[in-house]
This record gives C-alpha cells, sequence and structure tokens, in this order.
C-alpha cells in the first residue's frame, strides 16, 4: 500500500485521541497526507453499529457476538475508509483496530485464541497494521482519567467503561502481551507521563519504524 497504517491501542483514558491530533498535526506540518479515523465506526455503516454496541444492547449476546459485530464493522470501515485511503498513498492514524477485539472479547471474553485468529484472518484479508502503538498506563490512573473526561461532558459510562477495575487490569495485561507477541508491529508507550512526553515517544517510535513518514513529502522550493 501507498501509505501507512498506524493503529493506536490500551485502556480506558490512556491519552489516543490527544495523541493521535498531536501526530496529525506534525505529519500535516511536513506535508504527508493523512486520514484520522476510529473503530469501532469510521464508515456511517460502522458508526450504525457502534452506537449498538456501546449502548450495551449487544451484551446480552455475548462475547462472541459482539465480537462478530465489531469485525462486520470492520469490515465495512476497511472497505469504504482505509483501503481506498491507504491505495491512494494517505496515511491512515486509526483509534483502536483488531487488537481491541483480541483484548476486549478475545482475552476477557475468555474466546478461544484460534477462533479470534480466523476471525481476525477473514475480516482484515491481509491487511494489517504497519505500526501499533499500544498506550500503556496503570487501569486506575485511565479509569480515573475516563470519569473525569465523562463527568465535564455530563456524559455516563459505556458498554466497557462501566467493567470493574480487575476488568481493565486484565485488559492490560491483554494488551502487553499482544505487544510481546507481535514485536515487530506494536511499540509500547508509556502513557503514564506527560503528554509533550508521550508525543516524543510516538514521534521517535515513528523515526524507528516509519522513517519515510517523518521527512517532508516536498522539498522547499530554492529561494533565488
Ligand atoms: P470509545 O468511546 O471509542 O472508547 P475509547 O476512548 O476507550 O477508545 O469506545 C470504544 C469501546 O469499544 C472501548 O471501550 C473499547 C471497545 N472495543 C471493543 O471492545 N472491541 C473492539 O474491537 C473495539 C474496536 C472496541
Amino acid at each position: 500500500m501507498a501509505g501507512c497504517f498506524i493503529t493506536f491501542e490500551g485502556g480506558e483514558g490512556a491519552g489516543k485521541s490527544t495523541q493521535i491530533a498531536r501526530l496529525k498535526a506534525r505529519l500535516e506540518q511536513l506535508s504527508q497526507p493523512v486520514l484520522v479515523t476510529r473503530e469501532p465506526g469510521g464508515s456511517p455503516h460502522a458508526e450504525e453499529i457502534r452506537a449498538f454496541i456501546l449502548e450495551g444492547r449487544a451484551k446480552h449476546l455475548g462475547p462472541f457476538a459482539e465480537a462478530l459485530l465489531f469485525a462486520a464493522a470492520r469490515i465495512d470501515h476497511l472497505d469504504k475508509t482505509i483501503e481506498p485511503a491507504l491505495r491512494s498513498g494517505t496515511h491512515v492514524l486509526c483509534d483502536r483496530f483488531a487488537d481491541s477485539t483480541r483484548a476486549y472479547q478475545g482475552s476477557l471474553g475468555n474466546i478461544d485464541k484460534g477462533l479470534i485468529d480466523q476471525l481476525e484472518r477473514v475480516t482484515l484479508r491481509g491487511i494489517k497494521p504497519d505500526l501499533t502503538l499500544i498506550l500503556d498506563l496503570p487501569a486506575e490512573t485511565g479509569l480515573a482519567r475516563a470519569g473525569a473526561r465523562q463527568a465535564g461532558k455530563g456524559e455516563g459510562a459505556d458498554r466497557f467503561e462501566e467493567e470493574d477495575l480487575s476488568f481493565h487490569q486484565s485488559l492490560r495485561q491483554a494488551f502487553l502481551s499482544i505487544a510481546r507477541a507481535e514485536p515487530k508491529r506494536c511499540v509500547v508507550i508509556n502513557a503514564d507521563q506527560d503528554p509533550d512526553e508521550v508525543e516524543t515517544a510516538i514521534w521517535a517510535a515513528l523515526r524507528e519504524r516509519l522513517p519515510q513518514m517523518t521527512e517532508p513529502t516536498e522539498r522547499p522550493l530554492d529561494v533565488a
């Protein structure tokens, strides 16, 4: 693919949206074409599925059915948004992707790993992120941040935020074990620090893994 595909993963309140916005701004300064998207969602039909899941309407169907719904949303998102952007040379920054299904539904929902592997294979059809940034921080810190953000907006917790602390602690371990299993694709970023420091760590990961993205795309005009 002509564009690079970067996914951001991690628990609740890890600061993914802030860091995605910062990375987008940095890439645009270098005239790198970039598209920001999210999961579940990122295309009109996938956004409809997002609302259904996050309102908790699929919870009673169990984790495997939820995984299928996330996968259905992901197929539309790949077809309508991600693949066309990558083909046209636009880099894609995606807030959550298939690793969230592995961690939330797979590990925490106790779905057999082989089944999740099969589901991922048919859903992604070979499109894998070039780089996955796993924003890691203690579950207590992330939940406190997410709670403060909701209180500020006058919102309640969604389907997964309302799970208890031990759920979120296991979630952290699930993401760390994905990173250990796929070290070429994944980089763990310490998100329990100042946002400027997190931004610097993310940029350093890009320079190492995808250096072509950290250079200007057009040379400045020669000044006579
Ligand atoms: P969102 O509000 O986007 O949460 P966050 O800011 O933490 O990214 O809600 C997405 C929720 O859906 C989040 O709790 C993680 C969950 N999720 C899954 O359980 N499986 C998935 O495959 C995806 C993409 C998300």
